[in-house]
């Protein structure tokens, strides 16, 4: 195996004199001889209004079910409860604007006041138990308002990525039959206004679903108010109806959280569907056991609320914990290659949390932005959404975390709501691999036939114990469920991943064996890629594959198929990006494009994007005998 596999990295001793696992092997031993009861025990270090029946409920497998019987609201255990202790008068929230002089900050009291007003708002605005808002705001500490407050009234947060098209965000308010979208008037990218309202009036236009948008002034830019339908949140705000107290409704453990849409292998993104009581019970538990993370750190994540991962390890994770949660609006290259560092510094984060993308592109702009600011706040350093390469690996540990600073490399899926595979501070790291399986899981890696593969060979990553924070379906497609995760290897989870184990139990993740690529971390569809293309007047046919790619990690790379009376030049491929960011999302852009006569097929007529691969990459071809045509 890879030679990187004999380079380990030992945890300082000041990190395990103070850390919640200080024995993790007894820790992963003990959960391992009895997940149920490891899970029972987390769960217990939480409130619930009423105790579960049973900690596992397995009769309608695949469709597990946890903490039955319970009673129990997430927001009870992130909020309500810290408002008893001292921590009430803490910082809940740091919130620094892309203008890095713009700055909010909330207790816990305070956060409180905020989610029971936007609370109130929702129950006057008809909400009801069950509902699917969908939130379409920045990253603004609004978005975390907006989210707790749904959840607190049991209604069902469908986050949409506010960098979505128009037409994306149609898909997923009709899919979801949402009536109310709560957006802002738009948001900073680079100092530049990004049109929401403009995009969320295009969307609504075409769903007959919704009755109101609650808009957030954010920007300041001139927006059109549909008298009947738009209201600003200002306004809203100031009215009785948001004013005291509002209750927190107590609900069955398994009553829906949210929906995220997420990308897999059909155009169609898959809404998946996550729950109170076991959500919460595996995002607090990974985030104060693997990441040892405790009340007096200082967390920042870096991810956007609209993924799983700013759901999980930006908003609830660490609320739960009652930490003070850092949120920073801006990039990391914006205006300076040094904002990260500045705001490390300032604000002494002492936990942060990121994506190999930003550490490579921060990486190539030189030790000296890092070095000019004073890091020593820092103890922890995490890496989530693609395999860290162990180059940006070593940087990361070394020049940012100056080989104190243990890395958590946290593999999961928005599916799996929680980590899966990390090592713990205490654990020795090797750069490159994500790490063992989370206390209470299995991990294996199996070949086609679902035979576990030797140690050192590559296979199909699959998990073997159900967890707290597994998605329970995929809304309105319980069969797709079934079918995409539980069907290859009937009672055990299929991730999509590929993988390797060493001999010391570690996972090393390779990558996708699906249609999902990850570009920059972001999750993409080829087949959404490709029904974008599709709608651009000069394309007959296309495909889209990702390539290695030295930044991004992948990079999307198409071949199209152009209609009689086009010809391929640069222009049309700067129309065809810029058709994509507008019909999908500008984090889908295509990087390159071949123009063939013909794409490479199967006889039944399924494209061979392992042909094509090899092709963009001048490889051997490998086996054709299976090619319609060439
Ligand atoms: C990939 C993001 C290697 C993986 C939390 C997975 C990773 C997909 C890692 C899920 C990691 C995530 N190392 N690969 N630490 N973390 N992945 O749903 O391919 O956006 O299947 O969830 O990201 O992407 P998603």
């Amino acid at each position: 195996m890879k030679t990187e596999q004999q380079e380990v990295f030992e945890p300082p001793a000041e990190i395990i004199d103070d850390a919640w696992v200080k024995d993790w092997r007894a820790t992963e031993a003990a959960a391992a001889a009895d997940p149920q009861a490891y899970w029972e025990a987390r769960a217990g270090e939480l409130e619930w209004s009423k105790p579960w029946d049973k900690v596992l409920d397995e009769s309608g497998a695949p469709f597990y079910k946890w903490f039955t019987g319970a009673r129990t609201n997430i927001v009870t255990n992130a909020v309500d409860r810290h408002l008893r202790t001292a921590r009430r008068n803490k910082l809940a929230l740091i919130w620094v604007g892309e203008d890095t002089s713009k700055v909010r900050t909330f207790s816990y009291f305070a956060l409180n006041r905020e989610v029971e007003r936007w609370a109130n708002i929702l129950l006057a605005m008809g909400v009801e138990k069950g509902d699917i808002v969908t939130i379409y705001l920045p990253r603004i500490p609004e978005i975390v308002f907006a989210m707790l407050a749904c959840a607190k009234i049991g209604a069902v947060h469908s986050v949409i990525f506010a960098g979505y098209s128009s037409e994306a965000l149609n898909a997923r308010i009709d899919d979801s039959e949402s009536k109310l979208v709560i957006t802002a008037d738009g948001s900073w990218v680079n100092g530049k206004v990004f049109p929401l309202k403009d995009i969320v009036d295009a969307a609504v236009k075409f769903s007959p679903s919704v009755e109101n948008v609650v808009v957030v002034r954010n920007t300041g830019t001139d927006v059109t108010m549909d008298t009947v339908r738009d209201h600003w949140f200002d306004d809203l705000a100031k009215l009785p109806i948001a004013k005291g107290h509002c209750e927190t409704a107590q609900l069955d453990s398994e009553d829906p959280l949210f929906i995220l849409y997420t990308s897999g292998s059909t155009g169609k993104p898959k809404a998946i569907l996550h729950t109170h009581g076991g959500y919460q019970v595996g995002t607090y538990t990974t985030l104060k056991y693997s990441f040892d993370i405790k009340e007096s750190d200082r967390w920042w994540c870096t991810a956007d609320p609209g993924w799983i991962t700013g759901h999980s390890y930006l908003v609830y994770g660490p609320l739960l914990n009652g930490a003070t949660v850092f949120m920073a609006e801006g990039s990391p290259t914006y205006p300076y290659p040094d904002v990260f560092w500045q705001l490390v510094e300032y604000y002494g984060i002492t936990a942060l949390y990121t994506a190999p993308t930003a550490i490579r592109t921060l990486m190539r702009f030189g030790d000296a932005w890092v070095n000019r600011h004073d890091l020593s706040s820092l103890r922890l350093l995490g890496s989530v959404g693609e395999p860290i390469n162990p180059e940006a690996w070593r940087w990361f540990h070394h020049v940012v975390g100056k080989d104190r600073c243990p890395i958590i490399d946290t593999w999961w899926q928005t599916e799996t709501g929680m980590f899966q595979i990390t090592t713990v501070p205490t654990m020795p790291q090797k750069p490159g691999s994500a790490g063992r399986p989370v206390f209470g899981q299995e991990a294996a890696i199996y070949d086609e036939s679902g035979h576990e593969v030797p140690d050192g060979t590559e296979g199909f990553l699959v998990l073997k114990n159900p967890w707290p924070a597994m998605m329970r379906t995929l809304y309105k497609d319980p069969d797709r469920y079934v079918e995409t995760y539980w069907e290859k290897y009937p009672g055990v989870y299929l991730t999509g991943d590929a993988a390797k184990r060493d001999e010391d139990g570690y996972i090393w993740v390779i990558g996708r064996t699906d249609d999902v690529i990850k570009v920059s971390g972001h999750r993409l569809g080829t087949a959404e890629v490709e029904s974008a293309l599709a709608s651009h007047p000069a394309v007959a046919e296309a495909a889209a594959i990702g390539l290695p790619h030295e930044v991004k990690g992948n990079a999307i790379h198409c071949a199209v198929i152009l209609n009689t009376g086009y010809e391929p030049s640069k222009e049309l491929e700067e129309s065809l990006r810029q058709h994509v960011a507008e019909t999908l999302s500008p984090i889908a852009k295509p990087d390159g494009f071949d123009f063939p006569e013909k794409l490479p097929k199967t006889r039944s007529g399924k494209i061979m994007r392992r042909v094509l691969r090899a092709r963009a990459l001048g490889q051997d071809e490998g086996d054709l005998s299976t090619l319609e045509n060439g």
